[in-house]
């Protein structure tokens, strides 16, 4: 068990991770736009109440605010589960109350989803687990047999493969739900509490791999109840109170060239979570 990396491990994983920053949002059609959109379920409970909202494309965001706040109302409404009440919710410029019923599959295959509880099949393999989500959008094998041996590697379970979900940690399943969302690298990923189930240093392992999918240049949009993670991540916060936006601030802290390895070490250093090399 070591403390902390030394400083040439350090250096050495920069270099290993350094990607050219990010270009600045342009402001061109955002990825995912919100106008003035309202959600009343049949019964009247109100999930979202007069919502504006815009993000760029390649914004990691996050969704913040009690339970029962509206955060997972937002997420389904952007995939098309929910239809808003009033207002329009628009993924890359086109409104998805306009939307034709057969369009629907083509935007899901584009926004990748991320849950609390992994939604694994548990009678499927690792790898099976993956493949599944490209043999239903009618993937070829070869394409199959390609894309997820790399994807798993990305994720750090190549040696999981052939293991079931109840066999892995709830880290490494979470790390296989990222692969099957992220699997056809879709430009934008959605996570609903995606660490809630897990503990702080398997989350930061999590929080560490979205990032990494962020800086590919994927639009990230993660719904959390965990401020304390939030704050010292310094990334765009749209917090939700009874349904309504309350807060939307970009941190002035925030730094777009930081290295997910930089990240990483940072966000231990602020949790006070050791480095006890363990990958999730
Ligand atoms: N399917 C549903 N039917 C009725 N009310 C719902 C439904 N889903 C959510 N709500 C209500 O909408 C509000 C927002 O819920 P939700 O979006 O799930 O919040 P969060 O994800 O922030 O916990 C809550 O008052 C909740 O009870
Ligand atoms: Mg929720």
């Amino acid at each position: 068990m070591r403390s902390s990396p030394t400083r040439a491990e350090v250096e050495r994983s920069l270099q290993a991770d350094r990607r050219p920053a990010q270009p600045a949002p342009t402001t061109s059609v955002p990825v995912v736009e919100l106008r003035n959109v309202s959600k009343v379920y049949d019964g009247g409970s109100i999930g979202l109440d007069r919502v504006s909202l815009g993000v760029e494309r390649g914004e990691f965001v996050f969704l913040v605010g009690p339970t029962g706040c509206g955060k997972s109302t937002c997420l389904r409404l952007i995939l098309k589960e929910l239809e808003a009440s009033d207002g329009q919710v628009l993924v890359s410029g086109r409104k998805l109350g306009e939307m034709p019923r057969k369009k629907v599959p083509r935007l899901r295959r584009n926004v990748g989803v991320i849950f609390q509880d992994f939604k694994l099949l548990p009678n499927r393999t690792v790898y099976a687990n993956v493949a599944y989500s490209l043999e239903v959008i009618g993937e070829s094998r070869q394409s199959i047999r390609r894309k997820v041996p790399s994807i798993l590697r990305l994720v750090g379970l190549s040696t999981k493969l052939h293991n079931y979900p109840d066999e892995l940690s709830g880290g490494e399943q979470q790390r296989v739900s990222i692969a099957r969302a992220f699997v056809n690298h879709p430009p934008l990923l959605l996570a609903d509490e995606p660490t809630g189930n897990l503990d702080p240093e398997t989350s930061i392992g999590i929080m560490q791999l979205i990032y990494r999918i962020n800086r590919t240049g994927t639009t990230v949009i993660v719904a959390t109840h965990d401020r304390e993670m939030v704050d010292k991540m310094r990334r765009r916060v749209i917090e939700l109170e009874s349904g309504r936006v309350v807060r939307d601030q970009r941190s002035g802290r925030y730094r777009p060239d930081e290295s997910t390895s930089e990240f990483a070490i940072r966000l231990r250093g602020e949790l006070g979570v050791g480095v006890e090399g363990h990958p999730n």
